[in-house]
């Protein structure tokens, strides 16, 4: 989701070269070596992770393989060409309880199994000693791949009727703003860790009622449920909020709030056609 909206956004101003699992596979050092060794570039994004936050409780092996091992991989490539890594982490390193934003300066303290594992996959970033860009992120959606707003829709097309989470809080993200913030950052040589996320946080609640809203499907009826009606595997931080404090400081730039880019985003999808089921 995030690496195609790169590949979109930096692709007009730069060279990008995307590479895909088939001739880049984080987890074989040789496959890693071989492409940076090829494109010698001066960045090198990874935008590729384990994703599946549940499946990672069952498959403890291949999420460290990927989120740790990968990230491990990508920094012995690229220490000795002093290829600038950016790396991409999430709000899932912290467990939520701190009740406040939390800042880049804030410890570690990852709750589940991909959230220890991307915990890891920092840790052995910024140890590496080389030249890094690390992005802490939250609640992507986008127009590649599955995701949240996309999830919404389509139930509420098949069922008419939704129970959404009410009392985890985040904030909602376009991967296409992210890509920019991405983007802007590299352009003006920033280094170390940054928090980016759209402006502003919500419960799932509120973001599935704003999805249907803009939408225009406020007839689906919404339930608000606790977390532990789902029985969900992997924990969740219940207040995961990142703040935007450091990126504001340092480029002068404020990400747009939450709702505005939702908007906009399933406004384009309708207007593409991608989502059919909005119409
Ligand atoms: N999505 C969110 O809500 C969210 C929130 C916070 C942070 N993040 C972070 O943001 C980044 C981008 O997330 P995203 O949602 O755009 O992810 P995504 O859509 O799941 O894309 C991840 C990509 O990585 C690929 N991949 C998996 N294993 C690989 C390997 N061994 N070698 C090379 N590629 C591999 C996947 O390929 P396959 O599809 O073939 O497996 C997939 O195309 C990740 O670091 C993620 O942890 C995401």
């Amino acid at each position: 989701m995030l690496g195609s909206d790169l590949m979109s956004r930096l692709g007009g101003d730069h060279e990008v070269v995307g590479k895909d699992i088939e001739d880049f596979d984080l987890t074989s050092f040789a496959s890693v070596r071989d492409v940076v060794e090829e494109a010698r570039p001066e960045v090198l994004i990874n935008a590729a992770a384990y994703t599946d936050v549940d499946g990672a409780e069952r498959d403890e092996t291949r999420c460290f393989a990927v989120n740790a091992l990968g990230v491990e991989n990508v920094v012995r490539a690229c220490g000795p060409l002093a290829v600038c890594v950016v790396h991409i982490s999430t709000d899932y390193v912290f467990d939520g309880t701190k009740g406040s934003p939390y800042t880049e300066e804030d410890s570690p303290s990852p709750l589940g199994v991909y959230a220890r594992s991307k915990a890891e996959g920092e840790r052995i970033l910024i140890s590496g000693g080389g030249d890094y860009l690390l992005i802490r992120t939250a609640w992507l959606y986008g127009r590649h791949g599955r995701n949240f707003v996309r999830t919404i829709l389509d139930k509420a097309r098949a069922e008419g009727r939704l129970a959404v989470v009410s009392d985890q809080f985040g904030s909602p993200t376009w991967s296409w703003d992210l890509a920019g913030a991405i983007k802007h950052l590299l352009e003006n040589n920033h280094r170390g860790i940054f928090h980016v996320t759209n402006r502003g946080s919500c419960s799932w609640y509120d973001f599935a009622c704003k999805i249907l809203s803009y939408a225009g499907l406020e007839g689906v009826k919404v339930e608000a449920i606790p977390s532990s009606r789902l029985d969900r595997p992997a924990p969740r931080p219940p207040y995961a909020v990142l703040s935007g404090r450091k990126f504001n400081t340092v480029t002068g730039r404020t990400m747009r709030p939450w709702q505005l880019a939702l908007r906009e985003f399933v406004a384009k999808m309708a207007r593409n056609g991608v989502m059919n089921d909005l119409t």
